[in-house]
C-alpha cells in the first residue's frame, strides 16, 4: 500500500556540464510518531489498530529509540502532522496514553532512486523521454544517449554508477556500430576508463575488451540453443566466432572446434578464453575472412585433424578415476569431416554461403563426407519480413541464391526482434551432397 506521505528529492536542475552535488538532495520529512512503552512495541506494531497506520515509506525504519531512552520507543505513523491524523487514531492514542510526537526523517542522496535524482536534476523539457535503459556487460553499463542528453552525460553516468554498486564504468555509444567487426565506439562518461570486462555465459568465463570486439548478452539463449544441438566428439567450424560464446561452451562439452574471426582483437581474446576455460587443446583459432576460412576449415579437417584429445572430465569423474586407479579415458575419435558450421554474422552471413561450393569442390578426400554425412549449416540472418511465413520465404530465397542450389528441409529458428522492423533468425540445413559436383 502506498504511503500517505509523498516524498521526492529537492529539485536541483543542473546546467549543462555542471557537476552533481550530492548534498543538494538532502530532505527533512516531517512525520508524527507515538511514544509507547518499549516493552509493548511488538504488540502495538502488530495490533490491527496500529499496524496499518505505520509509516509506509520504503527503506525507513518505523520504530525508533530516541536519545538512548530504554523505557520508551517512538513508532512512526503514516502522517506528516497531528492535524493530518484521523480523529479516531488521535483518540486511540490518547486513550492509551501514548504521546503524539513530531519527528523529522533525514533523507539523503543515497535514499533516492536514479530516476528520482535525474528527474530532479535534468531540465524540465528533457524529463519526458529521460534515459532509463542501459545494458550491463560485466562491470560496465552502456547507454545509447540521444543528442539532447549529451550535455548531461556525466550526470547520467555518475548517477547510474552511484545507484548500481556492481558497476565500475559507464560508457555511451558515440557512433554507429563498426560495420565490419560489429562493435560500438564508446566514450566513458563515469567511473574508470576500463572496457576490459569479464562475463559468465553457458558456464564459461569470457574476458574481452568491449571497445574492440562484438559481444551481446542478449544472445545467451541462442548460444546455448545451438551448442545443445552438438554432440561430444563433433567437429565444429565457427566462421564468425567473436570471443568464443559458441566455440568455448562447445569445446567444454567435448566438441573439437575450428574457430575463426577476422577481427584480431576477437581472436586474441578467443585464444585467451580457450586457455582460461581449459580447452586450448581442442579450439584451433584463425584470423581470416569468413570465405577463406570455410575453404580452409574443410581442408584443415582432412589434413590436420585433432588427434589425441582426451575428453574433459568432471571433478567427480577425475576423483573416481584416481580412487579406483582407472586408466585415463580414451581420446576422442579423430574427425576429418565437419559436423556443424556456425555462421553468426546476421547482416551478411547468408552471402557467405557462396563459399561452400568452391570449398567442397576443391577439397581432397571428398568421399569422407559420403561416409560420414554432410555438415549442418547454422546461418544467422536478418529479415524485414515480420510474418514468420514471409520471413522464411525471404531467407530461403537469399540462402539458395548464394549457395547456388536449392535447400531441402530447411529449419528456421526465430532469435529476436532487433529493431521495430527487423527480426533475427537462424536458418539451419544439411549441406546438399551435390555441392561437391
Ligand atoms: C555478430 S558477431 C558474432 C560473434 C559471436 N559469434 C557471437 O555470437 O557473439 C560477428 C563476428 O564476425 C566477425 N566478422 C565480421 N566480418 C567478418 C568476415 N568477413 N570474416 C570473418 N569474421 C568476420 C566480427 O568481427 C564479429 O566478431
Amino acid at each position: 500500500m502506498a504511503s500517505n506521505i509523498s516524498v521526492s528529492p529537492p529539485v536541483h536542475r543542473l546546467q549543462p556540464g555542471e557537476q552533481l552535488d550530492r548534498s543538494a538532495f538532502s530532505l527533512k520529512v516531517p512525520v508524527v510518531g507515538l511514544r509507547i512503552p518499549a516493552a509493548r512495541t511488538t504488540d502495538i506494531t502488530r495490533s490491527s489498530e496500529f499496524k496499518r497506520q505505520l509509516l509506509k515509506l520504503p527503506k525507513v525504519k518505523t520504530v525508533l529509540q530516541e536519545n538512548g531512552d530504554e523505557e520508551f520507543r517512538v513508532i512512526l505513523l503514516d502522517y506528516s502532522t497531528q492535524d493530518a491524523m484521523p480523529q479516531d487514531l488521535v483518540e486511540l492514542a490518547q486513550t492509551n496514553n501514548y504521546d503524539i510526537v513530531q519527528h523529522g526523517i533525514d533523507l539523503e542522496y543515497d535514499y533516492w532512486t536514479a530516476n528520482e535524482i535525474l528527474r530532479s536534476s535534468l531540465p524540465e523539457d528533457l524529463l519526458e523521454d529521460m534515459p532509463t535503459a542501459f545494458t550491463i556487460t560485466g562491470h560496465l553499463a552502456h547507454y545509447n544517449l540521444r543528442d539532447e542528453y549529451l550535455p548531461y552525460k556525466h550526470l547520467i553516468g555518475q548517477v547510474t554508477l552511484d545507484k548500481n554498486k556492481a558497476l565500475r564504468t559507464v560508457v555511451n555509444k558515440t557512433d554507429n556500430i563498426d560495420t565490419t567487426f560489429r562493435f560500438f565506439k564508446m566514450e566513458t562518461i563515469a567511473g574508470e576508463s576500463d572496457t576490459v570486462v569479464e562475463v559468465n555465459e553457458s558456464g564459461c568465463r569470457f574476458k574481452f575488451d568491449f571497445a574492440k570486439v562484438y559481444w551481446n548478452s542478449r544472445l545467451g539463449t541462442e548460444h546455448e540453443r545451438l551448442v545443445s544441438l552438438f554432440s561430444s566428439g563433433d567437429l565444429i567450424a565457427d566462421v564468425f566466432a567473436g570471443v568464443g560464446p559458441f566455440a568455448i561452451p562447445a569445446a567444454r562439452k567435448n566438441c573439437l572446434v575450428l574457430a575463426n574471426d577476422l577481427n584480431p582483437s576477437s581472436t586474441e581474446y578467443l585464444s585467451r578464453n580457450s586457455i582460461d576455460n581449459k580447452v586450448e587443446d581442442r579450439v584451433r583459432v584463425t584470423t581470416m575472412d569468413g570465405r577463406a576460412f570455410i575453404k580452409h576449415a574443410v581442408q584443415e579437417a582432412i589434413d590436420h585433424p585433432f588427434e589425441n584429445i582426451l575428453p574433459l572430465q568432471s571433478s567427480s569423474q577425475r576423483a573416481k578415476q584416481a580412487r579406483l586407479k582407472l586408466p585415463p579415458p580414451d581420446p576422442l575419435p579423430v574427425q576429418r569431416t565437419i559436423k556443424h558450421f556456425v555462421m553468426n554474422l546476421p547482416a551478411t552471413a547468408l552471402e557467405f554461403l557462396d563459399a561452400f561450393r568452391p570449398a567442397f569442390r576443391s577439397a581432397t578426400n571428398q568421399e569422407l563426407y559420403n561416409t560420414n554425412g554432410m555438415p549442418t549449416i547454422h546461418c544467422h540472418c536478418f529479415t524485414r519480413e515480420l510474418e514468420k511465413e514471409n520471413a522464411e520465404v525471404d531467407i530461403l530465397k537469399r540462402a539458395e541464391e548464394a549457395l547456388g542450389m536449392s535447400i531441402a528441409n530447411p529449419s528456421f529458428h526465430y532469435v529476436r526482434r532487433v529493431a521495430p522492423n527487423k527480426d533475427m533468425y537462424c536458418l539451419s540445413f544439411v549441406l546438399p551432397r551435390t555441392i561437391m559436383q
